[in-house]
Formats: C-alpha cells, structure tokens, sequence
C-alpha cells in the first residue's frame, strides 16, 4: 500500500424518515438556505413537500429556491446559485436530486468564494479556499457524491466537463432514504447500478500493491449489486432492494475503495468527454466503454481482470491462461449489462465517429491517463472507436 490519509466528514442519515432530521441538522450552520433541487422529479414523488414542511420547522429559516439543474449539470447553473447565494446572503446549500444536483451544490458553494470564474476551481487552475456548507437529501443511488467531495460539472459552451475535489465540498450531512429512490425510473435505476459497479473498477484496477482488503470490498460491492440489480429492475419499490443499492453506491465511491492504492478512472475520464460533447447519461456512457476499456487492458496485463472473473463471476480459471480468462469476464460482464437494458455501443445514442477528435482531445486533460494500464491519446481513440 502507498501511505495514504483517510478523512470523510459525511454525516449519514440512513433510512425511512430521515428527512425530516434536516430541521436538526441545518441550523448548525445556517438559517439562509438556497434550496437546490433539479427537473421536478422531487415534485412529483411528494419528496418536495417533505423538504419543505422539514424547513419550515426551523426557527427564523429563510429559503430561496433554485430548481432545473440539468442531468450533467451546467456551470451557467452553478453561476446562477452563486448569484442567488450572494445577493441574497444566503449560508446554506441543500442539495435535493441525485449527482447532478449534488455536483452543482458543491461547485456553486466553493465558488461564493472565489472572485474570478468557478469554471478555474473546476478545472484546478485555482483550489477552493472556502466552501458553504452544503447538506444532500439524496434521490437516486450512483455516483457517491453524496459521501465524497467530488464535483463534475459541464461547460457546454466550450463541450468540456471537468472534475474537482476539495476538502470544503464534502456535505455536512446526507440523508439517504431508500423510498425517495422508489420514483427513479428502470433505466436511471440501471444506470446508477452501472456506475456504481464501475466505480469499484475504477479503485480496483490500481497500480499498487497488497491492497486485499480494499479489492475484497470492491468484490464485496460488486457481488452484492450483482444479486441484488436483476429483482431491483422488475420491483422498483421494494424497500429492501433499493436499500442494498443506496449503501453500496455509498460505499463504491466513499473513499475507501481508494485507501493506499493508485487508481485508475481513465474510463470515466473518456466517458466525462463523451457526454461533455454529446450529453448522455453518465451511467449509460460507462456501459458502453467499460467492456471495451478491460478489453484493451487485458490485452496488456490481464490478471486482474482474470481475478475479478475468477472471485466476482465465477469463471472457473484451472489450467486456463489469464488472457483467457480474462475474455470470458469481459464476455460475462457485457452479458450482464445488457440484461438489464443497459447500452452497448454509442450509436445506441446516436453517436458516430464524426466527434471522436474532440472526444479524445476532452479526455487528454494529462499526457496519458489512467494507472493500472496508462493510455495514450492514440489508445484513447482506439477505445472510442471500438465503442461506436
Ligand atoms: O432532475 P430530476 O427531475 O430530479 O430527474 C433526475 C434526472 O433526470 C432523475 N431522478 C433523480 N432522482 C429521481 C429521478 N427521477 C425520479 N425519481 C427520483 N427519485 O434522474 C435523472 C438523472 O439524475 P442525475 O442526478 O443526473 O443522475 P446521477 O446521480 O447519475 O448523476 C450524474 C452526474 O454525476 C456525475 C456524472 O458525471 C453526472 O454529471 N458524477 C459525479 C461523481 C461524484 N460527484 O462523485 C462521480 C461520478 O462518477 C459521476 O461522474
Ligand atoms: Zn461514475
């Protein structure tokens, strides 16, 4: 393992009801709140009146709303909260949505602070000295943001989408009731598993050494979404899945998949420039370039991908040569995928090649990325290509 520092200040708020320990929780940083929340879904899942009625019960509580933060949020958003959050002397942020609205909570909070354009902290140009505090009711379960301090915001202007971190994004508090998922539709709930999964490979293909406790939770993850995803789809309400899914997608991106270990996360950089240029649902994205990333790294250095068939899909691996095994879980995995209707090429959103030179020039933020197999621009473009 690398030496390595662990600090996640997330407070959980874990189950039915929880929301309404908002009123609780907020007044310990602030009464002025921006109430951030994104295309109305919250309004017609009853989850709004819930939040509503929670701030209402607090003493001398001000609030100001701003809804419509888009799927992939945009920095003309986040520059609009901010706005409101300075003209209005606001002092809290409450996050109502899934990751996009988290994300967009997190940039318009590091941004109150920053005189020039936010678009410098999203880009690491400039690192946040300061943040609002910000608080999440989370609505659907998949990118983690709830319980970590990332941000990936979309510049749709320049086609860019970037991602921050800053030890002043982290929500304060997160509630996390598994019946405020109830409303999210088969394919959302498909593609939060997606990214879910893919966020444990991104940890678990590092390049570091004798991290078998942090590769067995990953398994662990993967395992238990595995079991769980094929009776999600065909039961949406049930409890007792949607509860599963809401603390793996948790544990997935928490930050201790990532404990002593150099991760990977070339395939969510390609996949950031995909939908920087075309707009597609993050989760949907990974779908489509996950298989074909392990492909190409198998071809280099197949054994972890040949452990991963071996522990989390069963392969029977004796006497076979890892680059077979490794064939069959990336067989196994894409089998997986689509039968829960997840995409498998672009063209399934109507992508073809015309953009790929923009794509790839997104995604080379560095000189090569990635850490378990480190891609070139050119490998890049074999990705995509393969994708299409
Ligand atoms: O906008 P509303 O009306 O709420 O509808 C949303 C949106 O259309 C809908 N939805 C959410 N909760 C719902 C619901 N519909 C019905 N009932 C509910 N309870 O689902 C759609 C997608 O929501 P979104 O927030 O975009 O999904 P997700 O949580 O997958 O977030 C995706 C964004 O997060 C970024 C992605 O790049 C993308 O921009 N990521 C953030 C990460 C982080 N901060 O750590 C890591 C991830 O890898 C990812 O990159
Ligand atoms: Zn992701």
């Amino acid at each position: 393992m690398n030496p390595f520092q662990f600090n996640n200040p997330t407070k959980i708020l874990f189950g039915r009801g929880q929301v309404e320990e908002i009123k609780n929780e907020i007044p310990t940083y602030g009464r002025r709140v921006l109430l951030l929340y994104g295309g109305g879904s919250i309004k017609k899942n009853g989850l709004y009146d819930q939040v509503i009625k929670a701030l209402s019960e607090i003493t001398d509580v001000y609030v100001e709303e701003l809804s419509g933060v888009e799927p992939n949020p945009r920095l003309t958003t986040v520059n609009k909260g901010i706005n409101l959050i300075k003209e209005n002397n606001l002092n809290f942020i409450l996050a109502v949505g899934g990751g996009s609205v988290i994300d967009c909570a997190k940039a318009i909070s590091a941004g109150v602070y920053y005189d020039g354009d936010v678009w410098d902290i999203v880009t690491n140009k400039v690192t946040a000295k300061k943040a609002v505090p910000i608080g999440t009711v989370l609505t659907i379960s998949a990118t983690g943001s709830e319980a970590n301090s990332g941000s990936v915001i979309t510049n749709w202007e320049e086609k860019d989408k970037r991602f921050f971190v800053s030890d002043h994004t982290f929500p304060k508090f997160s509630v996390l009731d598994p019946e405020n998922t109830f409303s999210v539709p088969k394919n959302q709930t498909v593609y939060g598993m997606v990214d879910i999964m893919s966020h444990v490979f991104e940890q678990y293909f590092h390049a570091s050494s004798n991290a078998p406790l942090q590769e067995r939770v990953g398994e662990s993850i993967l395992q238990t979404t595995m079991e769980v995803a094929p009776n999600l789809i065909n039961d949406l309400h049930n409890y007792d899945y949607r509860e599963v899914i809401m603390l793996n997608g948790t544990f997935a991106l928490n930050g201790i998949l990532s404990m002593g270990v150099h991760t990977d996360w070339a395939t969510h950089t390609i996949e950031h420039a995909v939908s920087a240029v075309h707009d597609i649902p993050h989760g949907g994205g990974l779908a489509i370039l996950f298989p074909v990333w392990m492909e190409f790294v198998a071809s280099k250095n197949p054994e972890k991908v040949a452990q991963l068939g071996v522990r989390v899909f069963g392969i029977e691996a004796e006497n076979k040569k890892n680059s077979d095994v490794a064939v069959e879980t990336i067989r196994k995995l894409r089998e997986f995928w689509s039968s829960l209707g997840a995409p498998e090429k672009l063209s399934d959103y109507g992508i073809d090649g015309t953009e790929i030179d923009l794509m790839v020039e997104r995604t080379m933020i560095t000189e090569t990325i990635g850490s378990y197999v480190p891609l070139n621009k050119k490998d890049v473009e074999t990705i995509l290509r393969k994708s299409l």
